[in-house]
């Protein structure tokens, strides 16, 4: 497994819809696991293959506590949704920033397990919220897309400063 290095916000290649796995593979796996170590490492609840420059859809997600209940998510779709829900959001590519963001509060998920094995599950808050963010990530899309165009330019000018005074 290695280490793989997460694209950063404003970086266009964030903006890329990534494609469908056709089939559930050995580099399919290898590609989870690293993922997984990347996510776990960073630390992080959930990383999308595009944050990673892989355009494929694969999630790793593990919103728990004693953080070994990865769950891998390959061609997700959300095949039922209600409610709304209110959370404050942060990224591993838009580090330092969390804003709140409006989502569905129950979702049915539908996908490819590791195996390539198709399951279903209901999401609800935290879950929901995180599996939501990352299938965005996957259309392109990231969290700040959703804030007004002051708030994004905010943002941007304050993770160029950050990665000045990192260098
Ligand atoms: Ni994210």
């Amino acid at each position: 497994m290695a280490l793989l290095s997460i694209l950063k916000y404003p970086d266009p290649r964030l903006h890329t819809v990534a494609e469908p796995v056709d089939e559930v593979d050995e580099a399919t796996r290898c590609l989870v696991g690293d993922m997984a170590e990347t996510m776990y490492a960073a630390p992080g609840i959930g990383l999308a293959a595009t944050q990673v420059d892989v355009h494929k859809r694969v999630i790793v997600l593990d919103i728990s506590e004693s953080k070994d209940q990865l769950l891998v998510l390959i061609n997700p779709e959300i095949v039922a949704s209600s409610g709304q829900i209110e959370c404050e959001e942060g990224c591993l590519s838009v580090p330092g920033i969390f804003e709140k963001v409006i989502r569905a509060e129950e979702i049915r998920v539908r996908a490819l397990d590791r195996d390539g094995i198709t399951f279903d599950f209901d999401a609800s808050g935290l879950l929901s919220v995180c599996v939501q963010h990352e299938m965005d990530h996957l259309e392109g899309k990231v969290f700040v897309d959703y804030l007004s165009p002051l708030k994004q330019e905010r943002i941007v000018k304050k993770l160029r400063k950050a990665e000045r005074l990192a260098i």
